[in-house]
């Protein structure tokens, strides 16, 4: 793709599909979703009119943690593809005018990697690829307690593996067989670089980076504070945004030509705050497009305690946080959109309704709330046909290593079965990996195989097939929100502002740009809501750009009823 199709900022008006490739669509009945699956849908994907299509990894994997742990950057694994299908689904989106944007985990690698292998022998100069440390100082190596510090992994146990081989351990925030890199090391960088550029030269259009805000640490690798009841301490405080990670970026960003050929870049960042993400995307720094921020999807927890710990979510906290961020990036940087993704429940089960009576209503009002927000929107798959959680009851029903690993873990701590059985079927990753469903056949079209996880008991009412016959369905709202921002500059760039920051159910704000205001008056709840018009602006005159119900009454909203105004040049002389 030449440079002209990609003009300066041109994801500011872009909306991005994410594809979780091995639940998309499977092409050759071995209950796995890959590449070729993927390139037989894309005219669906063009007909919702998503502009990017972001692949989680489809690289050369052992799999442990469904391809964030890669032993090839440069290959796909036989379990998707080829490169070449790779190339053909790239030139199929580039003939639709769709682009393409590959996931980059560099944080880590598989313990499986070459880089990883050559680095276990003590004399190789791969040696400090990686984290490697002696047992601490006094303990021997392999009993309990001699890790070289404290930290937990975030797939539970210690975030140390003992290697007989050397007698040192190695480092990894994640599985044992995701063992971090090493990024003070400069082979380490330019090797990293240098397979973005092959990339990039092979037609991709910009990458999604895994964790990216952990490539630099604390080198001093500190013990960390255990909380009460656990035995190993978050890292967090030494692993997350270091001292050297505006440099990485930068270096990045010059050594790969990111803002140079207008790549779509979007950090996953978590434990960001809006003043990092502002310098992050702040253009004249030359560092990333965007950050994905995990703030929002935290209000749900209980605070420190992790995501499992569940607690109820306010509608005025989640209004309140996203409002920071518009307000935190309005001058500069850029803010990305999401409620859900691989790694979250589904959006409709967490923060709307999904029971049948108010599924599709809540599905379309979080979606048009989301998208008239200012920043680059994500579409989760399926989250566009309003696709629930699974509903799981049984340990034996996940395959998620962090699901897997949490309940075992959190057995051996003296927790109740039942608690940790409900906490999984509330937050548990798995809740969003269920096939896609395309009809209502068996497996719902996903595979004529047997699928690597069932598909929801409701595919034969949530579907593609019945959801595209229907007018009113979620993915038409979905389109017609896609449309909107294609057309409307304020959609786009408009000035954001929160009105009723306390309503427990109205969630509603406007965007002005220039003359043009927009307004959005969203009921978030399953109960009725009225509006006070003095509350809002005036109404008199104004259109209705996009409503979740026909013939609406202007100040009653019916449960998860939303509306799209454009306010009338009368009514905003007035305000
Ligand atoms: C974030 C990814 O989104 C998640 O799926 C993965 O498990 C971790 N990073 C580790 O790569």
């Amino acid at each position: 793709m030449t440079l002209e199709a990609r003009p300066d900022g041109w994801w500011k008006s872009a909306v991005v599909y994410q594809i979780y490739p091995r639940s998309f669509m499977d092409s050759n009945g071995d209950g796995i979703g890959d590449i070729p699956g993927i390139t037989s849908r894309l005219d669906y994907l063009h007909d919702l009119g998503v502009d990017v299509l972001w692949l989680s990894p489809v690289y050369r994997s052992p799999m442990d943690d469904n391809g964030y742990d890669i032993s090839d950057y440069e290959d796909v694994d036989p379990l998707f593809g080829s490169l070449v299908d790779l190339d053909d689904l790239i030139d199929g989106c580039h003939r639709r005018g769709m682009k393409l944007v590959m996931d980059l985990v560099v944080n880590h690698t598989s313990d499986e990697h070459p880089w990883f292998q050559e680095s276990r022998d003590p004399a190789s100069p791969k040696r400090d690829w990686y984290w490697w440390r002696p047992a601490r100082e006094g303990h021997e190596a392999a009993t309990p307690g001699a890790e070289p510090n404290n930290w937990a992994s975030v797939f539970s146990g210690p975030a140390w593996e003992h290697d007989p081989k050397s007698g040192e351990y190695f480092l990894h925030v994640f599985s044992k067989k995701q063992p971090d890199l090493n990024w003070e090391n400069p082979e380490v960088r330019q090797a990293v670089y240098a397979m973005m550029r092959r990339w990039v030269e092979r037609g991709v259009d910009g990458f999604r980076m895994d964790v990216i805000n952990l490539i630099s640490k604390d080198p001093a690798l500190p013990d960390g504070v255990v909380a009460e009841g656990q035995t190993y301490a978050s890292s967090e405080k030494s692993v997350l945004n270091g001292p050297r990670l505006h440099e990485f970026l930068q270096e990045m960003n010059r050594e790969v030509g990111l803002s140079d050929r207008h790549l779509l870049t979007v950090g996953e960042m978590p434990g960001s705050t809006v003043e990092l993400a502002r310098d992050v995307t702040d253009p004249a720094r030359r560092e990333l497009n965007m950050v994905f921020t995990f703030e929002h999807v935290g209000l749900d927890e209980q605070p420190g305690r992790g995501k499992w710990a569940l607690a109820p979510l306010e509608l005025p906290r989640l209004k309140r946080n996203l409002e920071t961020w518009q307000r935190g990036l309005a001058e500069t940087g850029w803010n990305s959109l999401y409620l859900d993704n691989h790694d979250q429940p589904r959006a409709v089960s967490r923060f709307g309704d999904d029971s049948p009576e108010h599924r599709v209503a809540s599905a379309k009002t979080l979606a048009t709330v989301l998208h008239l927000h200012r920043g680059t929107p994500y579409v989760y798959q399926g989250e566009e046909l309003g696709m629930t959680n699974t509903g799981f009851t049984e340990i034996d029903d996940y395959r998620d290593i962090e699901s897997v690993n949490y309940h075992a873990d959190a057995i051996s701590l003296g927790l109740e079965v039942e608690v940790v059985l409900e906490s999984l079927s509330v937050k548990s990753r798995d809740n969003a990996r269920t096939p896609m469903h395309w009809d209502d056949s068996e497996h719902a079209g996903f595979t004529a195989g047997k699928p690597w996880l069932p598909a929801t008991a409701n595919k034969d009412e949530i579907n593609v097939a019945a959801a595209v016959a229907d007018p009113d369905s979620v993915f038409h709202h979905f389109r017609r929100l896609i449309e909107l921002r294609h057309r409307e500059p304020t959609v786009v760039e408009g000035r954001f502002e929160l009105l009723l920051p306390e309503d427990p159910q109205i969630w509603a704000f406007t965007r002005t740009h220039g003359d043009d205001v927009l307004l959005v008056l969203a009921n978030c709840s399953s109960d009725d809501a009225r509006v006070d018009a003095a509350d809002i602006p005036d109404l008199t005159g104004a259109e209705v750009l996009l409503a979740t119900h026909a013939d609406g009454e202007d100040l009653q909203l019916a449960p998860w009823e939303s509306r799209l105004y454009r306010l009338s040049s009368e009514s905003r002389s007035r305000g």
